[in-house]
């Protein structure tokens, strides 16, 4: 048994001229929960739906467990599949909604009804089994259309935004639930999302996708910390990109000297080459960065006039002007405290980082 479940090989897709998916490779481990991450039309259905044989390549191959299943149908596949419209039968009780698939494959009626009740029990409505899907909630129909494709284990579920249609709440909820499943049933999840901080919480990899190509493959810590590039840092949560040239390099450790302010600052290589004299931009995030009176000492800093404080619940974020035409503010941020240091807008700051909280990105 290898331990890849699901393997893409030079896997690709076009609609006339246009490259939906340029020829991508992807190896998914057994058990991994694996998300799909991109903007608006990135190609993220459109390798979900290769994957499930709903669509067929122009070139490529897609294996389950080493068996080449490119052009086989979708049903002789090991795989369930959630979309973003639960498409539940609606004349059928929530319990024969969630049986069919057992009833479709031959599957005694008392066996089929065991083990729909046990499916009710893992998303914890086992009291809505003789309900229609009408009489359930939102969140309770996705949690039904989940039991649906768990029923028969397949070996791999895929999921193409299965929470866009729930309120945040029933969405963090639903994120539980689901990751909680997952670790029960230890099943493949391949899913799909444009929600950066649901892709973030829920994967043991993110595959964060661009203009129909992989644009980078790692653990959420990996994208987060070490953008291979601009697109990945910025899709990625918050950050402050400030542009400079390589000055020196020592090891892992690059001196990069900014074009705001003339100052040098120390950054770690995203593990791209990169040479002394090369154009990078460095990605500082808004918690990382410390903040201090200007002129209080310490290593090299930018200093900024503060524009503006904003609280947000856990954080506080500050503002500070770059002192350059149209250079977006800095930010920084800090959890939220009762007695926090108390700035006054239009003061000067400082602002400093450690080299390995910054990282330069090659142009
Ligand atoms: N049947 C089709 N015919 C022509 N173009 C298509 C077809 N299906 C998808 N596309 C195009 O392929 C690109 C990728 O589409 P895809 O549905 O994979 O995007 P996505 O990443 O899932 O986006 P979203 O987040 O909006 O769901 C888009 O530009 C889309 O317009
Ligand atoms: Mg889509």
């Amino acid at each position: 048994m290898s331990s890849s479940n699901l393997q893409i090989s030079g896997l690709g897709k076009r609609y006339g001229d246009f490259v939906a998916l340029a020829p991508t490779h992807l190896d998914v481990a057994r058990g991994e929960f694996l998300t799909l991450l991109g903007p608006s039309g990135s190609g993220k259905t459109t390798l979900l739906s290769l994957i499930a044989g709903l669509a067929q390549p122009d070139e490529g191959q897609v294996l389950i467990d080493g068996a080449d299943v490119t052009y086989g149908a979708p049903y002789e596949r090991d795989i369930g599949m959630v979309f973003q419209n639960y498409a539940l039968f609606p004349h059928m009780s929530i319990e024969e909604n969630i049986a069919f698939p057992l009833k479709m494959r031959k599957v005694p009626a008392a066996e089929a009804r065991r083990r729909a009740m046990e499916a009710l029990e893992m998303v914890r409505l086992p009291h809505v089994a003789a309900r229609l899907p009408r009489e359930l909630s939102g969140g309770q129909q996705q949690r039904i259309a989940l039991a649906r494709c768990m029923v028969y284990r397949p070996a791999i579920i895929l999921m193409d935004e299965p929470l866009g249609a729930l309120d945040k709440k029933l969405r963090d909820q639903m994120q539980l639930e689901i990751k909680r499943i997952h670790r029960e049933l230890g099943t493949t999840i391949v899913y799909v999302t444009h929600d950066q901080e649901e892709a973030m919480t829920m994967s043991d990899r993110i595959c964060l996708m661009n203009g129909g190509a992989i644009e980078q493959l790692g653990t959420p810590a990996d994208l987060y910390f070490r953008p291979r590039t601009l697109f990945v840092a910025d899709f990625l949560g918050e950050s402050n990109l400030l542009r400079g040239i390589v000055d020196s390099i020592d090891g892992d450790t690059l001196s990069v000297k900014l074009e705001r302010q003339g100052v040098t600052g120390l950054a770690l290589s995203n593990g791209a080459p990169v040479r002394a004299g090369q154009q990078v931009t460095l990605m500082l995030r808004p918690q990382n960065l410390r903040i201090s009176a200007a002129g209080a000492g310490g290593g090299p800093s930018l200093t900024g006039r503060l524009l503006d404080v904003m609280v947000t619940g856990s954080l506080t974020k500050l503002y500070l002007d770059p002192g350059i035409a149209d250079a977006e503010p800095i930010v920084v941020a800090y959890p939220t405290q009762r007695q926090a240091e108390h700035y006054a807008i239009g003061q000067s700051l400082s602002v400093s980082w450690q080299a390995a909280d910054a990282v330069a990105i090659p142009e």
